[in-house]
């Protein structure tokens, strides 16, 4: 097989990336490892930024978004038994996100793939890329037991954490930063309509709790809970009990409660593998990056990825030159970092580390009072939040 630009992955990158690069006229093939159903159901992030939103706008993917998406206006930060809203249009001359399940993106841009033509082979491992650093980089795979090969002008890693790409970057020429907490999140899908309308970031003694949302009938919570705990070991009951003592603030609408028909734990931690580029091989989203769930940082940081090697190609085509390329590493890592700061920066404010000592739980509470108070300070987390342009 043969393409222009060998796409690894059918997450959010990797597909956004094959619909961006179709509307541009550049020929790509996707693999993906795992089947339709799988990519389709995976509960994970669910708040767009504005530029994300703009973006899957702009590649006609944003007709069922914006049918079915929430947009969302602010978050409520709730600390000590009270509340604060925090008011993004006011704060960042009319931004604000979009609650839009990932499931759901990838959904369209599924469907879109297909109709535009693909290719898109689900259960196709890729098993290496070789060749990088030349003009005609190859990545192997596997699809449905036989192996094969996808010869290509350029090779994208959108194969998340755990993919091979990244591999292909000599271990001479590669740094990777990283940090990992002593806490994860208990997520759960609930069957009952959202407590309130905006999502609630709760700080408490006994460890953070948010409340998110899916649908006017679908709640998505999660509460910090000890890194390696086994979802299983919470059941429903307690799950809302502990949820309800977490965010209880003073005037605040009780808790919905409804049946859990998913629940499990992520691990949170932080990594940045640099360089993002080696040779004709490019790293987009979680295949470079991971940043701590707090502020929904990691769809949004896949989708600047894959717009920057986008356009980074067809500068090429339009010029002949090759500086967007050249520079892909360096302009991603910017806002790459930006984003790690910004979570690191969330995460620290609101959760409790097991063994903090009560002169950061003091520290904590006045850098929210700070926050709450200060429109300058407001201002940089409604920034942060609602994103930087792309
Ligand atoms: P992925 O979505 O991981 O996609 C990578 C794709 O590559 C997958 O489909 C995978 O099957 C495929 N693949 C892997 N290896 C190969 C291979 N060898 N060959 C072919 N295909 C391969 N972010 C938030 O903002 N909020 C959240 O609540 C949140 N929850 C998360 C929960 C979990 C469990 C995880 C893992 C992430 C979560 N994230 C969350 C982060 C967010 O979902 C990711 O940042 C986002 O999915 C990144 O998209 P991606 O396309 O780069 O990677
Ligand atoms: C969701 C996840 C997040 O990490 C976050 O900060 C907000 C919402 C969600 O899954 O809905």
């Amino acid at each position: 097989m043969r393409t222009t630009v060998g796409i690894v992955g059918a997450g959010p990158a990797g597909l956004l990336l094959a619909r961006l690069l179709h509307r541009a006229g550049v020929d790509a093939a996707v693999l993906e490892s795992r089947d339709r159903r799988h990519v389709e159901r995976r509960q994970r992030a669910g708040i767009l930024e504005q530029g994300t939103v703009d973006v899957l706008r702009a590649a006609g993917a944003g007709e069922r978004m914006d049918r079915e998406g929430l947009r969302h206006d602010g978050i409520e930060l709730r600390y000590a038994g009270t509340r604060h809203r925090v008011d993004f249009p006011a704060l960042t001359g009319g931004r604000s996100v979009m609650a839009y399940a990932q499931t759901e993106v990838c959904k369209d841009l599924i469907a879109l793939r297909l109709a535009d033509g693909g290719p898109l082979l689900f259960e196709a491992e890729a098993l290496a890329v070789d060749g990088a650093d030349t003009d005609r980089p190859r990545v192997r795979f596997r699809h449905r037991g036989v192996e094969d090969v996808l010869e290509c002008d350029y090779v994208v890693g959108c194969d998340g954490s755990w993919g091979v790409t990244r591999r292909a970057v000599p271990a001479a020429l590669s740094r990777v930063f990283e940090q990992t907490y002593p806490f994860g999140w208990l997520g759960v899908l609930a069957d009952a309509p959202p407590s309130h309308d905006e999502l609630v970031y709760a700080r408490h003694d006994r460890g953070f709790a948010l409340l998110s949302l899916r649908s006017p009938s679908v709640s998505r919570l999660y509460l910090q809970v000890p890194a390696g705990t086994d979802a299983d070991s919470w059941d429903d009951g307690a799950i809302w009990d502990e949820l309800e003592r977490r965010v209880e603030a003073a005037g605040a609408p009780p808790l919905t409660r409804g049946p859990i028909s998913q629940k499990s734990v992520t691990p949170m931690r932080s990594s940045v593998h640099e360089p993002m580029r080696y040779g004709r091989l490019y790293l987009a989203g979680d295949a470079a990056h991971i940043v701590p769930p707090t502020g929904a940082k990691g769809l949004n940081l896949a989708v600047g990825d894959v717009v920057t090697f986008a356009r980074a190609l067809v500068h090429r085509r339009e010029t002949g030159s090759d500086a967007l390329l050249d520079g892909y590493s360096a302009t991603c890592l910017r806002r790459v970092w930006q984003a790690q700061r910004f979570s690191a920066d969330l995460t620290a404010l609101l959760h409790r580390a097991p063994d903090a000592p009560p002169f950061e739980d003091r520290l904590q509470h006045a850098r929210l009072e700070r926050l709450t108070s200060c429109r300058a300070a407001a201002t940089d987390l409604a920034e942060g939040y609602t994103g930087l342009p792309f």
